[in-house]
């Protein structure tokens, strides 16, 4: 008889944010009238730049064209875009990578998602906590994470690492030895962001331990601090032991498009096998490569007009950060992140729970966050605002927030 993979099962309700999608729907269905502003799921609203729109409509032309038109994609990725990759977010800061370690993808979402298919599945995991569901959701898939606990609301095969007020959401090292650590800096959901010299310590560890870091760098385009290091292989030795994801999502704002890349070193193996040859052969076998006329687009990202386009939407969602950030204090609130990260964390007012204030936000404001317990054990108490909003919408939401 069939059996189906019973460890999804083990999966907790839905993704969190389809269920606040439906929350938020159900609300809206109840509440015609009102005016919902969404800074819950960080998903861009301000349009593609004119240089990226401009690339799209050449490559869509080239489509049309017998001599230009393209099928399939190289399953990397065209060598066109991993140079441009590699010229700008690597060599111009002196990491030393290569353009074949770069591997096209539709995004830091599935990347993150499928990149623990190369590791055993007994493999011991470690994650912040709180931290992007996917990576702990891919991984109870697969089957390394034990059983769900209610009464901790952890699962029992997972190494959590606490981040909270205390250690400035700053994750410390495991106390068991771990196979693979997640860490996603400047951080999705905290805002928190580690200094080079902070995360040269993950890399000390990770190479004396044997472990492997995924790194997510998905919002290194937010960074504002020099200490900050937007690529994990600024830190020495990291090529022996980091893969790194990036996106074009919050930066370029391709969250419709689809657009990422994985930066898998050569230089990185385990019991004697090439990392970057399993996931050349994963990527090979599983995935026909991003589509030509995105991969275009994100070429055009790195010329000198779409870098100062780019640079102006990330100017534009930190304008709307600040704002949130000063409103809250001004409100009382007690703030963290929205200085190198699109997002704000708050602590929840009184002794409200998570899902408390956000119930409360939804039907006293019409306003709709992300509560942090929806990432981990550790958010309960906190929640989540982006800076993707318009500025109207953003300005309205933090007053809306303010007379409450
Ligand atoms: C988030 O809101 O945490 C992210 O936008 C989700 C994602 O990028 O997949």
């Amino acid at each position: 008889m069939l059996k189906i993979n019973e460890n999804y099962q083990k999966l907790q309700g839905s993704y969190l944010f389809s269920t606040i999608a439906k929350k938020v729907a159900k609300y809206q269905a109840d509440n015609a009238s009102a005016k919902i502003i969404r800074l819950g799921i960080g998903d861009v609203t301000r349009p593609l730049t004119p240089t990226i729109i401009r690339a799209l409509h050449s490559a869509v032309d080239e489509m049309a064209d017998e001599k230009t038109f393209r099928g399939y994609a190289p399953d990397l990725g065209y060598d066109f875009l991993r140079k441009a990759i590699c010229d700008n977010d690597y060599r111009a800061r002196g990491c030393d990578i290569e353009d074949d370690e770069i591997f096209v993808s539709d995004g830091a979402k599935p990347d993150s998602g499928n990149i623990q298919e190369i590791f055993s599945a007994d493999s011991k995991v470690a994650v912040c906590d709180p931290v992007y569901p996917v990576y702990v959701d891919s991984n109870v898939m697969a089957g390394r994470a034990g059983d769900f606990d209610e009464a901790t609301g952890r699962y029992t095969n997972l190494v959590y690492l606490p981040c909270s007020g205390e250690n400035g959401f700053r994750p410390e090292m495991p106390r068991e030895d771990v196979d693979i650590i997640y860490l996603c800096f400047p951080n999705n959901p905290t805002g928190a962001a580690l200094t080079k010299d902070e995360l040269q310590q993950w890399v000390d560890y990770a190479n004396s331990k044997g472990s492997v870091i995924i790194f997510d760098a998905a919002y290194e385009a937010y960074i504002s601090n020099e200490s900050v290091p937007h690529s994990i292989y600024e830190c020495s030795g990291a090529k022996e032991c980091a893969i790194e994801l990036h996106s074009f999502s919050k930066n370029a704002g391709f969250t419709g498009l689809r657009l990422g890349y994985a930066v898998v070193p050569k230089d990185l193996k385990r019991q004697g096998v090439s990392l970057h040859s399993m996931w050349a052969r994963r990527h090979g076998t599983k995935y026909n490569g991003a589509p030509y006329i995105v991969q275009r687009a994100g070429e055009a990202v790195y010329s000198p007009e779409g870098k100062r386009e780019i640079q102006g939407l990330v100017d534009y969602y930190m304008e709307n950060a600040k704002y949130i950030m000063s409103g809250l204090k001004e409100a009382g609130y007690t703030v963290y992140g929205g200085v190198d990260s699109p997002y704000i964390w708050l602590a929840t007012p009184g002794k409200m729970s998570s899902w408390e204030f956000f119930d409360h936000l939804l039907t006293k404001a019409s306003v709709v966050g992300t509560p942090g317990v929806g990432f981990g054990s550790c958010g309960e108490g906190y929640f989540r605002l982006t800076a993707f909003g318009s500025h109207e919408s953003t300005r309205e939401a933090v007053d809306r927030i303010k007379n409450l």
